[in-house]
């Protein structure tokens, strides 16, 4: 039988040359996939094979680790790889497409890394020209919409030709080896569960930061916004999977049966309650590592509504979390690069040191997800002594640094997964259109919200941890974000 391909568009941008190429060189290099799969990009730009394995070789140069780098692998990577250019805005290309991958009858999976607006006649191309059957699976990289509306329209049009269980929504956060680690935390450790609850949580927080601004991505990221970008996806899913029940197992319905089910308890935010659950805020001028960096409509070049930064209060209702909030954040140009879970546990019911002087803090749990990887528990020790003065406890760290841990196992790409269980056919990893529906019905509440109550974004200084007002929204509530 013939061997598969995995056919990627949008072969020459920047996912494919920053995360693609590597993520697919290091399968090969570990032996992860077939030495028969081939391997084909489709763009716009007019390459031949050689042309696009020069694009990739450059590529591979600059974005591999040193360590990694090895000329005979990436030759016999090289080989791997053909390209065929393609205006897939237009029918008349696909039979060439076609004719490139040649024999299907080892499947294909398909791989859309392009704007969503090329989704629809891509697949009207692909099933005219017979490579949307039933070996194929068609993977698409978001954004996948700007709401409910446009998100449907989209889930619609691939529908048209790809069943649900061919069809793979990328989110990477889901990839990332910490991520996959929140699932081993929580349902593999007696410890954690039975405290897992509103009886045992006081709060949560959810904290994406970055130090970026908007990277080249002008048209883009101004169409977008930090609630579009970063929560209706990652901040949901990293939500979901804190928030959601034990499934009965790893598969990929019992998964995500379970985060729909928090998505769609998720208490809306709207005009009612937008202005005090949420902060939106644009970064000015200010300083980045050092660096005296631009404001954001500086760097557009034109002014701007969009937010950079968003802040939200949420709730899950239901038995598990009633009256427990979870905090999200997420902005650019902020302090530093971040990406973290915070569990506040509640106090003690009584302390049985307080008249000996001790004072206690609850305990906290950090899930560092980037840049370093690590769990941290934060419990209440003992300074060491004859306590004659009374009683000092203080809050010492239990650190599982998992770099450390594993230190012998490298830290794959989310990407290296992803495309790894593309190819496979394991859906579990990816969004069901039940999710990306329930998140966006969540964010466009939001989103009107704001519009109902006239909000813009207040102004934040580059480098600083966002507008005052969202301190404001947790400190309301005798909180402090977990910097
Ligand atoms: C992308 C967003 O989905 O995620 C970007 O479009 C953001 O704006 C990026 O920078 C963050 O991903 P990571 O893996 O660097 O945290």
């Amino acid at each position: 039988m013939a061997c598969e391909t995995l056919l990627l568009f949008g072969a020459t941008g920047d996912l494919a040359r920053r995360m693609l190429l590597p993520s697919l060189y290091a399968l090969h290099a570990d032996g992860l996939i077939k030495d028969c799969l081939q391997i084909v990009g489709t763009a716009r730009s007019e390459l031949d094979d050689a042309g696009w394995q020069d694009f990739a070789k450059k590529a591979l140069e600059e974005f591999l680790p040193a360590d990694r780098k090895n000329g005979d692998l990436l030759a016999t990577f090289l080989e791997r790889l053909k390209y065929q250019p393609l205006d897939a805005s237009k029918p008349d290309g696909f039979p060439a497409l076609a004719e490139k991958i040649g024999d299907t009858s080892g499947g294909i999976a398909i791989f859309l890394s392009t704007a969503p607006s090329l989704f629809e006649p891509t697949i009207a191309g692909l099933q005219k020209a017979g490579l949307a059957g039933d070996n194929v699976r068609i993977g698409l990289e978001k954004p996948l919409g700007t709401d409910l509306d446009s998100s449907r329209e989209i889930n619609d049009a691939v529908a048209a030709a790809f069943p649900e269980e061919r069809t793979f929504r990328i989110d990477h956060y889901l990839g990332k080896e910490t991520v996959q680690n929140l699932l081993a935390l929580r349902f593999a450790n007696m410890m954690f569960e039975p405290l897992w609850n509103a009886n045992g949580i006081d709060h949560v927080q959810i904290t994406v930061s970055e130090t970026v601004g908007l990277e080249g991505r002008v048209g883009f990221y101004d169409g977008a916004g930090a609630l579009r970008d970063m929560v209706q996806n990652h901040m949901l899913q990293l939500l979901s999977l804190v928030a959601m029940e034990p499934p009965a197992d790893l598969n990929a319905t019992a998964v995500r049966d379970e985060k729909v089910k928090v998505l769609r308890s998720l208490r809306k935010i709207d005009s009612d309650s937008a202005a005090t659950h949420t902060v939106i805020g644009q970064y000015g001028a200010g300083a980045s590592k050092g660096e005296a960096v631009p404001g954001y409509v500086d760097e557009l070049g034109k002014p701007s509504d969009t937010e950079t930064f968003v802040a939200i209060k949420a709730h899950v209702d239901n038995w598990r979390w009633q009256g427990v909030p979870f905090y999200l954040r997420t902005g650019k140009r902020l302090p530093n690069r971040q990406s973290e879970i915070f569990i506040q546990f509640k106090k003690v019911p009584h302390s049985i040191f307080a008249k000996r002087g001790g004072r206690l803090t609850a305990n906290k749990l950090v899930i560092r997800l980037q840049p370093e990887e690590y769990i941290r528990l934060l419990v209440m020790a003992k300074e060491p002594g004859l306590d004659r003065e009374g009683i000092t406890l203080r809050e010492v760290p239990l650190d599982l640094s998992l770099t450390s841990a594993f230190a012998g196992t490298r830290r794959r790409i989310a990407y290296e997964r992803l495309l790894l269980d593309l190819i496979e056919g394991d859906p579990t990893l990816f969004v069901r259109r039940d999710e990306v529906e329930a998140q966006w019905e969540w964010v466009d509440a939001i989103r009107a919200g704001w519009a109902a109550n006239g909000m813009t974004p207040k102004q934040y200084g580059a480098g600083s941890w966002g507008p005052s007002a969202a301190i404001a929204l947790t400190e309301r509530d005798g909180v402090s974000w977990h910097d």
